[in-house]
């Protein structure tokens, strides 16, 4: 984004005393704010306008932006302020902004770096990204089309994610005859509707961004408002946040050891304060020691706090590494591996309560599911309701369990510790972003019992190796016929053994679910545990369902040890399949009376590395059954 990005200084200070003015610009506090809408409210033109009016545009940028707005022609001639804000030629194309541009300014009282977020509907995602760091949110409303859902939207992402002050922009004024009325009404209903958001301030101001009215000048069209232009408000808004009490943390970015006398911790301070002799612990070690000394390029501090980028040494040799967390001794963090949270979900592809997805929070990526979505929040009203996913762009509270623990903060003490995305184990997408409520109790006072009967004691007993034999195909593919005839032929060999059936398990342990893919996922989830415990039992289990998912064939396979899974491939082409139609459930589908089936409306993600590919419109059940025999009998019995 640097390219897009630039730094806008103009002083008559310059000139004059050069000292003076760099002096002024750091002692200067920042301003960091979004600024967000539905797409045709105007966002990038208010932007442009501040720029233009405030006279922080170079003389050549002012050039090319005048030709540029001859050429694209979309005001007539004039200067169109956009097109200085909207970077990206796309956006230029399709007339809507695509991307979070994060551009920096100064006026003689502030500093402001301003992320100008899309608000285009599937863009939810670079507008959290944004707001993530945002002191404060400028919220577009057309003055002609008053509070929308996307409206709603936006200001209950920016108060998720901790943003303390809103400033709404009621634009377009100038086609709304700059009526007193509307902008009474609009500012009403807007303070009705975020009265519990938990903003600290509220500030609304009618503008035009095309024509200049209240960005850096009153104007003359709005005699009746006496409140501050836009710029008047961003330069004095208060900001400050009482912080002062707030517990050290630092997560440990990289662990600096040039040479064997040097062990230093590199990271950035999150929260609270630091000085030499500060009792610390780190985590998940526990280990405890003391800061022995601050150290930064500029030499060593006698403090750092918040935002402060530092390596620290410690007085003894601790166990820490990068992902660490550095905390203040006397005040510890929590440490957990189920959650509750608050979360956004940005991805085309809906959420699966029990598909294992990454968890990336502060440094560290764990494996870990969303047990399940508690409640989905409606942006409009607030009000819960009930759902099995999460789609695009929608909130909801759900419980998190991760495979291993960490350290956090609840999202509203420590943001950085309390804040994490959630990825998508096969593309590496992003697919949300979650705020942690809480650690959930339940977990943490349910310890594993140690029994002395143990996995391999009962496997001896047996006289075998523990296996499951993961059938997957189709439905009508095979699948129940090979693994039955599989399981007779290794009772004739003395093995023990137990078959797990699609349609039989869907009769009672999986009664309750059906065939949208949540319930898919749940239902694998289950067998994979059932079959875990029979794998524990000493059993060689074989399990005959669709499982249509990649995606939890893999989280069975890593539930157990490497050696006791073996993913059976049942291919039999779905042509095949109908023709067989033993339940006549391929005719229903067909005719539309069964919907999600699989292969026609409901996606198979086929095995890409099974460990038996059988190949079944060349073979007989018998010959399949053989084929699984005999590749159990070379590698696993
Ligand atoms: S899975 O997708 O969740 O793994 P499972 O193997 O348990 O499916 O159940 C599949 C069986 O349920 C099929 O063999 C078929 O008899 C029956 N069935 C009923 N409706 C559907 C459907 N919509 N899609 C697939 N199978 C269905």
């Amino acid at each position: 984004m640097a390219d897009k990005s630039y730094e806008i200084m103009q002083s008559d200070k310059i000139e004059s005393d050069i000292e003076g003015y760099l002096r002024d610009q750091e002692n200067k506090s920042y301003l960091r704010f979004i600024t967000c809408g539905s797409v045709d409210d105007g966002k990038s033109t208010l932007i442009g306008r501040l720029l233009y009016d405030s006279k922080l545009i170079f003389e050549d940028q002012l050039k090319n932006l005048e030709s540029d707005s001859k050429k694209m022609g979309t005001q007539g001639g004039e200067i169109d302020f956009a097109l200085l804000v909207d970077g990206l030629a796309a956006e230029r194309e399709q007339g809507i902004t695509i991307d979070v541009a994060y551009r920096f300014f100064t006026t003689d009282k502030r500093k402001f770096i301003v992320a100008d977020t899309p608000g285009h509907e599937q863009y939810t995602r670079n507008m959290a990204t944004g707001a993530s760091t945002a002191d404060l949110a400028v919220i577009l409303i057309d003055a002609r089309k008053g509070i929308l859902t996307q409206t709603r939207r936006h200001s209950f992402i920016t108060s998720l994610l901790g943003v303390k002050h809103v400033v709404v922009a009621i634009n377009k004024m100038d086609l709304a005859g700059y009526s007193k009325e509307i902008f009474d009404t609009i500012e009403r209903d807007y303070r009705t509707f975020a009265d519990d958001m938990g903003f600290s301030s509220i500030q609304c101001i009618p503008v035009s961004a095309l024509k200049g009215d209240n960005i850096t000048e009153s104007g003359n069209n709005m005699g009746w408002y006496d409140g501050p232009t836009l710029l008047e408000y961003l330069e004095c808004v208060d900001i400050s946040t009482n912080e002062e009490n707030a517990p050290f943390r630092m997560s440990v970015q990289w662990v600096n050891r040039p040479d064997l006398d040097f062990r230093g911790f590199s990271g950035t301070i999150v929260s609270g304060e630091i000085k030499p002799g500060d009792e610390i612990v780190a985590l998940p070690s526990a280990q405890t020691s003391k800061i022995k000394s601050i150290v930064t390029y500029d030499g060593e501090l006698e403090t750092a706090c918040k935002d402060q980028a530092v390596t620290l040494t410690l007085e003894d040799e601790i166990d820490v590494s990068r992902g660490d967390l550095i905390s203040d001794r006397n005040n510890r963090p929590e440490i957990t591996d189920q959650l509750q949270a608050h979360v956004i979900w940005m991805h085309d592809e809906p959420m699966l309560p029990g598909r294992p997805y990454l968890i990336k929070l502060a440094n560290k990526t764990i494996s870990g599911e969303i047990t399940d979505l508690k409640y989905k929040i409606d942006v409009n009203s607030f009000d819960r309701e009930a759902g099995k996913t999460l789609k695009l762009n929608e909130v909801g509270v759900c419980n998190i369990s991760l495979n291993d623990k960490v350290v956090y903060e609840a999202y509203k003490t420590v943001p950085a510790l309390g804040s994490f995305i959630v990825i998508d184990k096969m593309t590496n997408a992003t697919l949300a972003a979650g705020m942690i409520d809480f650690g959930l109790r339940r977990a943490t006072n349910v310890h594993w019992q140690a029994v002395d009967v143990d996995k391999s004691t009962r496997a001896q007993q047996k006289r075998q190796k523990p296996l499951v034999l993961w059938f997957t195909g189709l439905s009508a593919s095979g699948k129940s016929t090979i693994a039955n005839l599989v399981e007779k032929k290794l009772l004739a060999l003395g093995k023990h053994t137990y078959l797990l059936d699609g349609d039989n398990v869907r009769h009672g342990l999986n009664r309750d679910l059906g065939f949208v893919d949540a319930d898919r996922v749940e239902n694998i989830r289950r067998v994979g545990e059932v079959a875990k415990l029979m794998v524990d039992a000493g059993l060689i289990v074989l399990t005959a369902f669709i499982s249509p998912f990649r995606s939890e064939r893999i989280m069975v396979r890593d539930m157990l040890e490497e050696h006791e899974f073996m993913e059976v491939f049942v291919d039999t082409p779905l042509e095949i399949c109908e023709q067989r139609d033993p339940k006549g459930l391929y005719k229903k589908a067909r005719s539309g009376e069964i919907k999600n089936f699989t292969g026609f409306d409901s996606p198979y993600e086929a095995p890409e590395n099974a460990e038996i590919h059988l190949r079944t419109a060349d073979i007989s059940a018998e010959e399949a059954a053989d084929q699984v025999i005999k590749a159990i009998e070379e590698n696993y019995l």
